[in-house]
């Protein structure tokens, strides 16, 4: 979908479909009112007799024919003030559209009002142009006949036209990562296998003029990645560690290097600690933390974002075969470290355990890795909350501030002592599974073992990566959700200001 900005007044948009936001009790204001006025109060009228009081996400469709807007949706906002609220406004608009086959949907952002709402002009253009991009997407390319949505969003807003414009241009950017992650999940394991991705990663450094190094499994056992390796050994399809480096053009305004660490199994069947069929139905999506990291290392240039950022996407199948590691098998990480692999489905820990030890090994400020790595943090949080483990507070914080900016879902579980002490093994450094206390607490200890010193997030996207029903966000569609794109974007964005 095309979202742009006008500052035409809502009552004088000529469109097929005007969306306006009605906050509870459902008294209407701003926008709302104006255009009530003008239709002689059958907004009012009609949000009376439907008993329609603003509550959250529900909406009223009135047909208003006589006027420029053919037809007026008023969506509810609840008491939101917050730009999620903006978000998730603009997305019902968008959904509701596609819905009434309106060609051009117009979208009021609130002004702001009542006073305490949250945020500039330019961050509820923005946060409107995300819920509406987002909303739009649909992975139809399988579908031999679909229907299609509306084409065009424009979205109203008075305020410094240049502001606004930059605000649409960084949601339209944040919208395209975001929408190219979410197709990698949805294809499937048979179409985004390793090399695919590392195809993509080639793609994104051509254009952008990223370096790119895909280090290939000879090698990485030559370097010592024998944890990586280890989760290869199954599989028939070439495992690619796969890493972009993207350098600021007018020089880095600053000398840090953040490494962003995706999770890349393109199928996870388990291994020989081999899943149940209901387990493994969705684990072609186990790619999803490389998929976010790919997302948001292509809109880098774009965003001129002035750090430097080297993008780490681990990428290989966890399958059974003759040559799949045995469950007990002990081998040796990148650095040195022995690993008992007594579960070959705790897989995420150990491909990451090496690309962690890679970034270290590179000399970054600060690691950052997103892996859909325990159906542990699944329990703890829900569907649509990742888990925010770290060994630095400051990066912590840093990340949550990114993520309330974002909207996505972020929560931070602890990291202490004694989940470390869990992951020791009886005869070796590390053990990579050890029972089901503290499950996504204990696989991140794992990983930040091989962080040591070096300032480290681990964001567990197991619940939010994937979106099994439509109870979410409403700009989440089912499949492959973006999670983690966003909150990066943000996160590189306000780096080294
Ligand atoms: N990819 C899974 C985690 C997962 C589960 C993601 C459900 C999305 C939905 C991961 O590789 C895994 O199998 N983790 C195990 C770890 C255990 C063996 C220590 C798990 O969560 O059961
Ligand atoms: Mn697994
Ligand atoms: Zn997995």
């Amino acid at each position: 979908m095309r979202v742009t900005l006008a500052d035409t007044l809502p009552a004088a948009t000529p469109c097929d479909l005007l969306a306006l936001p009605v906050s509870e009790p459902g008294t209407l204001g701003g926008d709302a009112a104006a255009v009530d006025k003008q239709l002689g109060g059958r907004l009012a009228n009609a949000a009376r007799a439907d008993g329609f009081t603003g509550k959250r996400g529900r909406t009223l469709l009135l047909h208003t024919l006589d006027a420029p807007f053919r037809r007026t949706l008023l969506v509810g906002t609840g008491n939101g003030r917050d730009a999620e609220a903006v978000r998730r406004f603009a997305a019902v608009a968008a959904r509701q559209a596609g819905g009434v086959q309106a060609g051009r949907l117009a979208i009021a952002v609130p002004a702001g009002e009542p006073a305490g709402a949250a945020g500039s002009p330019a961050e509820r253009v923005r946060a409107a142009a995300e819920g509406a991009g987002l909303a739009g997407y649909r992975f139809d390319k399988y579908r031999t006949a679909e229907d299609k949505g509306p084409d065009d969003a424009v979205l109203l807003a008075q305020g410094d036209r240049k502001a606004l414009e930059g605000a649409v241009g960084l949601a339209g950017i944040a919208v395209a990562a975001t929408c190219r992650a979410r197709d990698l999940v949805n294809e499937p394991a048979n179409v985004i296998t390793p090399a695919a991705l590392a195809d993509l990663a080639r793609d994104i450094a051509k254009r952008d003029g990223l370096g790119c190094r895909v280090i290939e499994l000879d090698e990485a056992r030559k370097m010592g990645m024998g944890l990586f390796a280890a989760v290869a050994a199954g599989s028939d399809q070439p495992p690619k560690f796969i890493v972009l480096d993207y350098k600021p053009a007018s020089g880095a305004r600053d000398s840090r290097t953040v490494a962003l660490c995706g999770k890349g199994i393109t199928f996870d069947t388990g291994g020989y600690s081999i899943k149940t069929a209901s387990g493994m139905a969705t684990m072609k999506t186990d790619m999803a933390g490389a998929a976010a990291v790919l997302g948001a290392m292509g809109a880098l240039k774009e965003l001129a974002v002035p750090v430097r950022v080297l993008g780490i996407a681990v990428a290989t199948e966890n399958m059974i075969s003759g040559r799949a590691t045995r469950p007990g098998d002990i081998v040796r990480g990148l650095g040195g470290k022995t690993v008992e692999i007594n579960n070959t489905d705790a897989e995420g820990r150990l491909v990451l355990g090496d690309a962690v030890a890679y970034a270290v090994r590179e000399g970054v400020s600060e690691i950052i890795d997103l892996a859909t790595l325990t159906g542990a943090c699944v329990v703890a949080l829900g569907d649509h909350t990742a888990g925010l483990m770290a060994n630095d507070q400051p990066l912590a914080d840093r990340l949550l501030a990114a993520a309330t900016a974002s909207g996505e879902q972020l929560w931070q579980l602890p990291m202490y002592e004694e989940y470390a002490e869990a992951m020791r093994g009886e005869f070796t450094d590390l053990k990579n599974s050890a029972g089901r206390a503290a499950g996504a607490e204990r696989g991140a200890s794992f990983i930040a073992a091989f962080a040591g010193t070096t300032p480290w997030a681990h964001l567990d996207i197991a619940g939010p990566a994937f979106a099994e029903d439509r109870k979410g966000p409403p700009y989440v569609a089912l499949g492959g959700t973006g999670y983690g794109v966003r909150t990066l974007l943000r996160y590189l964005e306000a780096a080294g200001r």
